[in-house]
């Protein structure tokens, strides 16, 4: 779906996500969200906060899982992606803390392959994702998932792409403060979703863009394994589907 801005469209991904918070709490069923980090979420997450705000929307029947974090990376740093959604939503909504989960930069490393197959495991415990919000990177990559990642990848530790420590550079002062790596939910994890929506905004998305949407299924491009998902919708401003 292209729209002519992000805010526009922004408005109606959050439209999306509010109904099936309410759908949820009139069945009194909890709501599984996937979380994305990022500049293109921003607003999405702005308008939530309206909603609670001024429409009463409430989260507490949500639960959610972030995609993905630096590693290692403490929590308070404000170039965490935990101080991010903080900062973005879990601050100003009535979300319980316990049902906030983001995988953790700080587990030791010889604890981070048990953390990651908790954090799985958790995932399916809350019933699995009911929706995932992403994002994507020039290389491809949906949370983390890197050129290379395999189709069937669980949350996992990943080294980050070349390009992708360029993108971050800005938020670190330089390529050479950014953490060479970050924790990730897998390709599967995100697959598994029973929803899905990918944002992107801006001419610089536009040839990523037109590699996932139209180019062939490959884990060189790990944003294309989306196609063949049943349920995932592109959201795009004019700027991303110039290239289409
Ligand atoms: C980071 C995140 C991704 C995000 C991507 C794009 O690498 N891990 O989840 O989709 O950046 O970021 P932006 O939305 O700022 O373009």
């Amino acid at each position: 779906v292209i729209f002519k801005n992000s805010a526009d469209a922004s408005i109606i991904v959050a439209q999306e996500i509010a109904g099936l918070i309410r759908t949820k709490q009139e069945k009194n069923k909890k709501c599984v969200l996937g979380l994305a980090t990022g500049s293109s979420p921003i607003k999405v997450y702005q308008e939530l906060v309206r909603m609670h705000k001024e429409e009463g929307l409430s989260f507490d029947n949500v639960v959610t899982f972030n995609l993905d974090e630096y590693y290692p990376m403490p929590k308070e740093s404000n170039q965490s992606y935990y101080y991010f959604m903080h900062q973005h939503l879990f601050n100003h909504v009535d979300i319980r803390p316990e049902n906030i989960n983001i995988p953790d930069g700080t587990v030791a490393l010889e604890d981070l392959n048990q953390f990651c197959v908790d954090y799985e495991m958790n995932i399916k415990n809350a019933g699995g994702l009911d929706f995932q919000l992403l994002g994507i990177g020039r290389t491809g990559h949906v949370g983390f998932n890197e050129p290379g990642s395999h189709i069937n990848s669980g949350t996992r530790i990943i080294t980050l792409d070349h390009i992708t420590k360029v993108d971050a550079s800005g938020d670190f002062n330089g390529i050479g403060n950014v953490p060479k790596k970050a924790i990730t939910m897998g390709v599967s994890t995100i697959l598994r979703s029973k929803r899905i929506v990918l944002m992107a905004w801006g001419q610089n998305k536009a040839s990523i863009i037109k590699r996932t949407i139209q180019g062939d299924i490959s884990s060189e491009v790990p944003a294309t394994f989306l196609q063949n998902h049943n349920n995932t919708t592109f959201v795009l401003d004019e700027g991303a589907a110039s290239e289409l």
